[in-house]
């Protein structure tokens, strides 16, 4: 039985940080109101003149740093992103271009803050089948370009930044099951739709309350499912790498887990809500902070627009 392994993980983040006290400059709200509703401090914002391909093919070069493989052996590049450099071609390809990468398949995935565990998904059953042995996956997203910086309940949540993995084929699991959904009637409850004004930015509009309450819900669900589809119990689970959107949904996950918050990874009060690039990056810190240990259990777990959602039970 061929499985599929995190080889290794990468990630980038602009320099640029825009703090809650930066916020309250322009927009009426406050660092104490920011923090205790979602648990953001601060959140990284893309420079000028960058791109989301170019933070993804950093958190690409990071993970490469760390891998026992060369660019050369990567056979499948997949991006996860909501926030492409382009209309065509695909940022994948675009990564592919920048890491000097030869002939191989390269897409994007779209599924919001639940496309990194979409293409983790779509990249495991690539392994599973021997159709390939190392492929490079990236969630990146440039989320300031798409934020109305006038509305305080969006602009204070967003972020920029990108987080890679390297998957490996082995012959022990690594990842254990991957679950997606999709259910798309809610898609204007969470939504950036066009505009087709070329003097107008398109922004995310959200009804934030109701998703909050269908988040929490449905990643209730999720949890059943995940652990269920591989006989675990709760106490399996050592760590918790979930998608950084709300504190307070994450909290609630951590209960449904009977988990104490120190076996949950938060980086969401460092870099906001960075959509697809959340998990790959909390990942990265998990590991390169060593909390995160060969062969431990980890979930991870992802709601967002469309609505998607899904998750991943690996062992590391
Ligand atoms: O990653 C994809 C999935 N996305 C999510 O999971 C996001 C889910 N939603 C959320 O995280 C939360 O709903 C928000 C953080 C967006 C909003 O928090 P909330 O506790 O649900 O607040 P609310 O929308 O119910 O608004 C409560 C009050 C309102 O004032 P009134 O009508 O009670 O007078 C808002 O106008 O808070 C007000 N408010 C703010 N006040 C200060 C909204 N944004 C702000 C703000 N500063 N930035």
């Amino acid at each position: 039985m061929i499985y599929s392994k995190i080889n290794a993980t990468g990630s980038y983040l602009p320099e640029r940080i825009l703090s809650n006290k930066d916020l309250e400059k322009s927009l009426d709200t406050t660092d104490e109101w920011i923090v205790s509703r979602t648990g953001i401090k601060e959140r990284h914002i893309i420079g000028d003149d960058e791109t989301t391909s170019d933070m993804a093919y950093k958190a690409a070069l990071d993970a490469l740093k760390s891998s026992t493989i060369n660019p050369s052996e990567i056979d499948l590049i997949i991006v996860a992103t909501t926030t492409p450099d382009k209309v065509f071609p695909s940022t994948a390809c675009s990564v592919q271009n920048k890491l000097n990468i030869g002939e191989c398949p390269a897409f994007d995935i779209q599924a919001v803050c639940s496309g990194f565990i979409y293409a983790l998904s779509i990249a495991d059953k690539f392994i599973k089948t021997g159709a390939k042995k190392n492929i490079l996956v990236i969630g990146a997203d440039a989320m300031s370009r798409i934020t109305d910086y006038t509305d305080r309940s969006n602009a204070i949540l967003w972020g920029d930044g990108a987080g890679a993995v390297i998957l490996t084929a082995t012959d022990k699991p690594g990842i254990l099951s991957t679950h997606i959904h999709s259910e798309g009637k809610y898609e204007s409850m969470l939504h950036v739709p066009r505009s087709n004004n070329p003097s107008k930015k398109d922004t995310i509009e959200m009804q934030g309350n109701q998703v909050f309450k269908m988040a929490v819900n449905t990643l209730d669900r999720i949890v059943d499912e995940t652990l269920n589809a591989n006989n675990l119990m709760k106490s399996d689970i050592d760590w918790l790498v979930p998608h950084q959107a709300n504190i307070r949904i994450l909290e609630a996950t951590a209960k449904k887990l009977e988990m104490p918050m120190d076996k949950v990874v938060v980086t969401l009060d460092k870099h906001g809500n960075t959509s697809a690039a959340s998990i790959p990056l909390a990942l990265d810190y998990g590991v390169k902070s060593g909390k995160i240990k060969s062969g431990e259990t980890i979930l991870m777990e992802a709601f967002g627009g469309g609505f998607t959602w899904g998750s991943a039970l690996i062992k590391y």
